[in-house]
């Protein structure tokens, strides 16, 4: 579904991404792995259409749409959730769903939040699923509470229901359960399941944590330091020595391993 083909980014002096290729498969669930500083988030930022690669090309679904905008690609299927939430946090659950159906691209957002009472069809067909992606998330205890006021976890849940409101064939997830307690992780895992076994949705997520990836995910594939290292199962990568020289073998991230 989604392919890089050589991405290159620079960020001035320090190649952030060199010479990346790999492969977003449809219908699956997969894992992005590597080390911090990997170029994970980059790579995400790549697809999104956040960052210009200075060389390579990226498709969605066969077509090359490295010259896309942002919300060109989002019209076209591809949604992402951020590694720090982008919620409005005056905006209440209900609203910040609303607003990500209505306006993908962050704008006239308080046109169809603030009209309550003028529904038109449309505004009724946004608040109606708004609704039911409030009930699938489990999230009907918070529903009118501002989002700036709930917790780390549920702000994730937030994110992935602005995600779903924009009916994507795609959800790049980054580091959706990072910081979010076992109960609403193990919730959140289960809701992404759901979403790919029965509404046939694709994910591609960065995670740390591999018993997490491993429980999520058939396929990982594993950057470092800007390349496609390796790729396969969970089991496989966790024992390839060179994911492991990765994580724990000194250069630059010896002072975390
Ligand atoms: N906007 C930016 N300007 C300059 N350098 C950047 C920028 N974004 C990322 N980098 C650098 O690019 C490299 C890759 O960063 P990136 O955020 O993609 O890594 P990551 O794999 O997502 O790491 P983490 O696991 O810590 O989130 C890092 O060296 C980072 O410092
Ligand atoms: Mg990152």
């Amino acid at each position: 579904m989604i392919r890089l083909e050589s991405i290159c980014v620079d960020f001035g002096g320090l190649r952030a991404i060199d010479h990346a290729s790999f492969e977003v498969e449809a219908g699956r669930i997969t894992g992005l792995i590597g080390p911090n500083g990997a170029g994970k988030t980059t790579a995400f930022n790549v697809i999104a259409g956040a960052v210009r690669p200075s060389a390579g090309r990226v498709l969605f679904d066969g077509k090359d749409i490295t010259g896309l905008k942002p919300y060109q690609r989002a019209q076209r299927g591809l949604a992402r959730t951020f590694q720090i939430p982008h919620e409005f946090t005056r905006l209440t659950v209900l609203e910040n769903l609303m607003a990500a159906a209505s306006a993908p691209e962050g704008e006239n957002v308080f046109n169809v939040v603030f009209r309550r009472g003028s529904f038109d069809a449309e505004e009724r067909a946004i608040y109606d699923r708004a609704r039911e992606t409030v009930r699938f998330l489990e999230l009907e205890h918070v529903i009118d509470v501002p989002a700036g006021n709930l917790s780390g976890g549920q702000k994730k849940l937030v994110e992935l229901g602005r995600a779903l409101m924009r009916d994507p064939k795609i959800i790049l997830l980054d580091e959706i359960g990072a910081g979010i307690n076992r109960t609403l992780l193990g919730k959140l895992a289960d809701k992404i399941k759901l979403l790919n076994t029965e509404q046939g949705l694709t994910f591609c997520l960065i995670e740390h944590d591999l018993d997490y990836v491993s429980r999520l995910c058939d396929h990982v594939l594993v950057m470092a330091q800007g390349q496609l290292l390796t790729e396969g199962t969970v089991d496989q990568v966790r024992n390839d020595e060179r994911v492991i020289e990765a994580y724990f073998g000194g250069g630059k991230y010896e002072a975390q391993a």
